[in-house]
C-alpha cells in the first residue's frame, strides 16, 4: 500500500519537480548576499513555510498583509474554514472569508492548508443543539465536506480533515460527532472529503502527540487502522503549542518516522512557543533555540514537507486571551520586527542541504502551476 501511495504521489510531484528545477535554479542564480526571505529558503530545502491567517487584521492592515506574502509560501485559515464561520445555518454557507484567503494565497504565489473539517469546537448552535438521528448527522457531515472541499478543489495543498479526536490516554475523545455516529465518523470523514477532492492530502491533525506518549500511541494506532480498512488518509499534523520548556527533539524524530513508515506525511501545524510576560532577551533566545531545533528535526525527515506556525505576529495570536499573562509567541513581534526566532529560522533554512530528488516525500500543492519546492 506504501508502494501505491508513493507512486501515486511521485507521479504528482515529478510534474512539479522539473518545473521547481528551473524555480530553484533561477533563484540560485539570483541569490543575493542578504538571507532571502523565508518562502525562498524554505524553497531551497523543499518544504513550506507559513502561518494560520486571520481575515481582519489580512483586510485591515497593509504590514499584515505585505509581511505575510513575502515571507511565506503557504497559509492556514486560523478560524474562517471552521464550522460556525463557514456554515453558519443549516442550509446556508458563508465563503467571503475563507474565499478572501484563498484569493490573497493564490495571488502571492502561495498555497492554503484547509482547516478545519471535523472538530469538537466552533460547532454553530443549529448543528450542537439540534436534534438528527444519525443518518442525517451523516448527510449533514457529507453536505458539509463536499460542499466546502468542493468549492475549494484545486486551491488547497492539504486538508486538516479531522481536528483533536484522541484523548491524552490515546482514547477517542467524547464528541458530537462520536455521539451522534459513532467511530464511523472518522472514516467517513477522511472518505468524503477524497471524494470531494481526490488530490488533496488528507490529514489528521492534533495536539500534544509530538513525543512519543500515550496520545501519539493512541493516534498511531488510529491512522494505522484506518490505513488497514483502505482509508485515504495521508498526513498526520503535530500542532506543536508549547512552552520555553520546549519538547524532546529526540522523542519527536523517532515518532515522526513511525508515522512515515506508514508512508504519511509529517505536518508540523500549529507551532508558537509562548512565555511568560514581560519578555527578556534570555527568554528570546531559548524561544530561538526551540524554533531551530523543531526545524531541524523536520528538515532531517523526508517525509516532514510543511512547516506552518498559528500566526506570525504577536500582535496577532490567540495566546494572550487563552493563556494569561503569557504571550510573545511568534516570530515577529507586535511591530512585525523579526525575533530571534525568525533569524533561526533563516540561519537554519539557509544551512538545509539541498534537497536531494526522491529524499523527501510527498506533498502535492494544488497549485502545480506554482511549485515552491516540491523536492520528492
Ligand atoms: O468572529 C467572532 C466575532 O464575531 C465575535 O464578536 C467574537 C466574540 O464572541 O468571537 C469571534 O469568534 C472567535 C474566533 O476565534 C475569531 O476570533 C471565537 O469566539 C473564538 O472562540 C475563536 O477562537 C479560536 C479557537 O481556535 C476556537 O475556534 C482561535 O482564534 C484560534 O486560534 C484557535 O485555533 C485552534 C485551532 O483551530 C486548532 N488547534 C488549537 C488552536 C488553538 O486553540
Amino acid at each position: 500500500m506504501i508502494q501505491h501511495r508513493w507512486i501515486r504521489h511521485v507521479g504528482v510531484l515529478a510534474s512539479c519537480w522539473s518545473i521547481a528545477l528551473f524555480e530553484i535554479s533561477a533563484h540560485a542564480q539570483s541569490t543575493n548576499t542578504d538571507l532571502s526571505p523565508l518562502r525562498d529558503l524554505a524553497s531551497q530545502c523543499g518544504i513550506w513555510i507559513g502561518p494560520a491567517v486571520a481575515y481582519d487584521p489580512l483586510t485591515g492592515e497593509a504590514i499584515y498583509a505585505d509581511t505575510l506574502g513575502r515571507e511565506f509560501s503557504i497559509l492556514t485559515p486560523e478560524n474562517d474554514m471552521k464550522w460556525a464561520p463557514i456554515h453558519p445555518q443549516q442550509f446556508q454557507y458563508s465563503f467571503e472569508r475563507a474565499d478572501a484567503l484563498v484569493a490573497f494565497a493564490g495571488a502571492n504565489g502561495m498555497t492554503v492548508h484547509g482547516h478545519t473539517l471535523v472538530w469538537h469546537s466552533a460547532i454553530p448552535s443549529w448543528l450542537s443543539s439540534g436534534s438528527f438521528t444519525r443518518d442525517e448527522m451523516i448527510d449533514i457531515l457529507r453536505d458539509h465536506i463536499y460542499t466546502v472541499v468542493g468549492r475549494y478543489n484545486g486551491s488547497i495543498a492539504a486538508w486538516d480533515v479531522v481536528n483533536e479526536a484522541v484523548n491524552d490516554d490515546g482514547s477517542l475523545r467524547s464528541t458530537l460527532w462520536l455521539s451522534s455516529i459513532g467511530p464511523e465518523y472518522l472514516d467517513l470523514a477522511f472518505r468524503f472529503a477524497s471524494d470531494a477532492d481526490p488530490n488533496a492530502p488528507l490529514v489528521y491533525n492534533d495536539y500534544g502527540n509530538e513525543s512519543i506518549n500515550a496520545k501519539s500511541n493512541g493516534i498511531y494506532d488510529l491512522v494505522s487502522g484506518m490505513l488497514a480498512r483502505g482509508v485515504p488518509i495521508h498526513g498526520v499534523g503535530f500542532q506543536f503549542h508549547i512552552t520555553l520548556g520546549g519538547i524532546d527533539l529526540a522523542s519527536f524524530a523517532q515518532n515522526m518516522q513511525r508515522f512515515a513508515d506508514l508512508g504519511l506525511g509529517i505536518y508540523i501545524s500549529e507551532l508558537d512557543v509562548r512565555m511568560q510576560l514581560p519578555v527578556t532577551s534570555e527568554n528570546f533566545a531559548t524561544q530561538a533555540n526551540i524554533y531551530a531545533g523543531i526545524l531541524d528535526a523536520c528538515l532531517a525527515q523526508p517525509a516532514c514537507r510543511v512547516f506552518q506556525m498559528w500566526g506570525f505576529t504577536d500582535a496577532h495570536s490567540w495566546v494572550p486571551s487563552s493563556f494569561p499573562g503569557y504571550g510573545a509567541a511568534l516570530i515577529f513581534d507586535e511591530m512585525y520586527q523579526p525575533k530571534p526566532a525568525y533569524d533561526a529560522l533563516a540561519q537554519g533554512l539557509s544551512q538545509c542541504p539541498s534537497p536531494v530528488v526522491g529524499a523527501k516525500s510527498s506533498h502535492r500543492s494544488a497549485n502545480v502551476s506554482k511549485p515552491l519546492a516540491p523536492a520528492q
